[in-house]
């Protein structure tokens, strides 16, 4: 077996067992919601307890490895090529409303490049797995990317992040734009689950911005193994650190690109 085979498989036993955490507390939050600082931003009691399982499972099999997680930031030996990052719970938005479209995120980066993804929905029971030469499954089975290329029959995704009340930069432009230049544009409210559904072709293509690594990195191995594809918005290689992603099943790829550079001002709408 592969390394990467390996860690695809530890990673799997991590984001089942969080699943499993998620779904003990799907509907019994209560008072145990709060808020991390900005409107809207909210942690559960089940974002902090799938955590401690996805890192328990980790930390047990690779003592050695860096990790980002949301709730709990840098931990292990940051000079490790092998970093894993970690959304336990991603949609917590979703989740506290009992709105079924959430997921836990893990990905592993090796010197910075996303190289395995598990991206589990304990709600729909489905398990997208991928790894760099291995291909993208979703329960197992293989996945590819749909082979839609006019943009007018196209189904998008998007999102909004988190300080979208304090920056003219929050997207809303650009979804009126390509909302009127497609089937529809949706908001899902989990990045995690907006790039596995473009990995399997129920989305066509994705953009947001003000992501994080633990959003992103399990996702973009899922479309790359799946024959999508993922930039800048400008089609210039991805850089995790700039928190924007363009993901397509790669025909719509520059087409959508031109039209996230040339976004016409929401005044003229
Ligand atoms: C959020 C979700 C959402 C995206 C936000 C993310 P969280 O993650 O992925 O879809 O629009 O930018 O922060 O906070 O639910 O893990
Ligand atoms: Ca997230
Ligand atoms: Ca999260
Ligand atoms: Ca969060």
């Amino acid at each position: 077996m592969t390394n990467l085979q390996i860690f695809l498989d530890i990673a799997t036993e991590a984001a089942l067992a969080a699943g499993e955490v998620l779904q003990g507390y799907w509907g019994k939050l209560e008072d145990a919601i709060t808020e991390k600082g900005r409107p809207g931003d909210l942690v559960t009691a089940a974002d902090k307890a799938s955590e401690v399982v996805v890192l328990e499972v980790l930390r047990r099999h690779f003592p050695q490895h860096s990790i980002l997680a949301e709730e709990s930031g840098k931990l292990g030996n940051q000079e490790s090529e092998y970093l894993w990052a970690i959304d336990p719970l991603d949609g917590t938005t979703n989740y506290a409303h009992q709105y079924p479209c959430f997921a836990v995120s893990i990905g592993l980066l090796i010197n910075g490049i996303p190289q395995v993804g598990v991206i589990y929905n304990p709600a729909s029971n489905e398990l997208f797995r991928a790894a760099a030469g291995l291909g993208a499954t979703r329960n197992r089975r293989p996945i590819k990317v749909s082979d839609s290329s006019e943009l007018r029959k196209s189904l998008l995704v998007t999102g909004f992040a988190y300080d979208r009340r304090e920056t003219s930069d929050n997207n809303y432009a650009e979804f009126c734009h390509l909302t009127h230049l497609t089937q529809g544009v949706r908001r899902s409210g989990s990045a995690a689950m907006d790039l596995a559904y473009v990995a399997c072709g129920r989305f066509d293509g994705y953009w947001e911005r003000g992501l994080s690594p633990w959003d992103m990195a399990a996702g973009i191995i899922l479309v790359q193994e799946a024959g999508g594809k993922v930039t800048a918005y400008d089609r210039t290689p991805f850089k995790m650190e700039t928190g924007r992603i363009l993901s397509t099943n790669g025909y719509l790829h520059d087409t959508l690109s031109h039209e996230l550079m040339n976004i016409p001002p929401l005044s003229s709408w």
